[in-house]
């Protein structure tokens, strides 16, 4: 079966979805009735949506993406009635992380719950640090089921010993709730859509990095109301950017895309990869530069080497770019990502074990893998996602360039980020 699939012309990516949850989140916090355009309707921020109607908001959808939401009459203005909730957080570890911060100082209990994938992922990351503040916490082995009784929490200077930007969102939220300066720092800056989007809605907090790393200083601050616009997602984009790049004769333009500096390591790995694209029609939306960008098929595409601080500002495209890196003349090379084996699955196991099966020359490492390329895809398979949507898509986009049938098992998942996926795909596929 010969492959004469290529992708061509213009889409607009949909929004972001670490932004939409956050915005969501803070909506909650502000008493008040905002606007949010463009909110990721994928089931990983329906889960934060789902929680926090449970909790009183209440909001109406203007269009599609378009709602207005109102968190002046929730039910943490009234906390009496409030007796152990359960909270269904899904796949997502973006809602179960970062609602603990802020349950970890509210007037309720709530017992967060989740998916088979998310069950068996570590909480201990936030457990700590919010114990160090003196929360009240429950859990099964530091995993979930996760008990979070709401007390008054006191201030601490927390240094994590990862960058992850789920922990520092979890105890800034935490922070937001304390008269006095809470400080979180991280050995290398994660995204921080939480700290723009805290700055946007006038919070009192602080953003630097010293000798002893990058941190944030967070206070009780009032917040003002406002209506929040937001921009396309990059992890989205990853897929169509890189399907471009490999799929000879593909072209496409890929609109309104979040390039904040804390999440363009893709771009950082085309620049050495030598790949065709390029950015035009910048903007900023809600304190978030976004841009379209353009990528073309690229012929020879130079090996490269992902590590340090270019980790947490790429994580979750590595999926997507060990499949790139099949396709560079040499061997490419991931280090330092050992979080990788925190996801929605161990994604270097996982990776490792379905690259194997289709014949990669892939050889795992504890923080990572090597491959060598170029692969030409040429055989059938079947390869299971584990309910993790960024393998899903990755599949997918790798059946475009096998020659041989390709079956994927569990693509259902994929609406877990990203439910256009296959719309998209579908305006931009062509055959020869
Ligand atoms: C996210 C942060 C990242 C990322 C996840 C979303 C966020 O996780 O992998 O998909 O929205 O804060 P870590 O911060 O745990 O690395």
């Amino acid at each position: 079966m010969e492959n004469k699939i290529y992708l061509k012309g213009e889409i607009t990516i949909p929004p972001d979805k670490s932004i939409s949850h956050r915005s969501l989140i803070l909506a909650f916090l502000l008493n008040s009735k905002i606007k949010i355009k463009n909110l990721s309707l994928c089931e990983d921020c329906i889960s934060t949506l789902k929680i926090l109607e449970k909790l009183g908001l209440k909001y109406e959808f203007l269009s599609k993406n378009e709602l207005i939401l109102d968190s002046s009459n929730t039910l943490k203005s009234n906390s009496s009635n409030i007796e152990n909730i359960e909270l269904d957080c899904g796949n997502s570890g973006t809602t179960t992380r970062l609602l603990s911060g802020f349950f970890a100082r509210s007037n309720y209990k709530v017992t967060l719950i989740g998916d088979e994938s998310l069950s068996k992922r570590p909480m201990k990351r936030i457990i700590e640090p919010l114990e160090q503040m003196g929360a009240k916490i429950t859990s099964n082995n530091n995993k979930l089921p996760m008990t979070i009784e709401g007390t008054k929490l006191k201030n601490i200077e927390y240094f994590s010993p990862i960058a992850s930007a789920q922990v520092k969102s979890c105890l800034i939220l935490a922070g937001l709730g304390i008269e006095n300066v809470t400080t979180v720092y991280e050995p290398i800056l994660s995204r921080n859509h939480t700290e723009l989007m805290l700055k946007y809605l006038g919070a009192d907090i602080v953003c630097s990095k010293d000798k002893k790393g990058y941190y944030t200083k967070i206070k009780k601050s009032n917040l003002n109301p406002k209506d929040i616009e937001i921009v396309g997602d990059i992890s989205s984009a990853a897929f169509f950017m890189a399907a471009s790049a490999i799929i000879p004769n593909s072209s496409i333009k890929i609109k309104n895309v979040g390039i904040n500096p804390t999440r363009t390591g893709i771009l950082n790995v085309f620049d050495t990869a030598q790949i065709d694209y390029e950015l035009s029609n910048q903007k900023t939306l809600s304190n978030e530069l976004c841009a379209d960008i353009t990528v073309n098929y690229t012929k020879n595409i130079k090996p490269f080497k992902i590590s340090g601080d270019l980790i947490p500002r790429l994580i979750d495209e590595i999926p997507i770019l060990a499949l790139l890196a099949t396709q560079a003349q040499g061997i490419c090379e991931v280090s330092n990502a050992q979080d990788l084996r925190n996801k929605e699955s161990d994604r270097i196991k996982t990776i490792v074990r379905s690259f194997s099966t289709l014949g990669v020359d892939i050889k795992e490492k504890e923080d990572g893998f090597i491959i060598k390329g170029k692969v030409d895809f040429n055989k059938s398979a079947t390869l299971e996602t584990f309910l993790d949507h960024r393998l899903a898509m990755t599949y997918y986009i790798l059946s475009l360039i096998n020659k041989q049938k390709l079956t994927i098992k569990g693509l259902d998942c994929i609406n877990t980020s990203f439910p256009e996926f296959f719309n998209l795909i579908k305006q931009l596929k062509y055959e020869n």
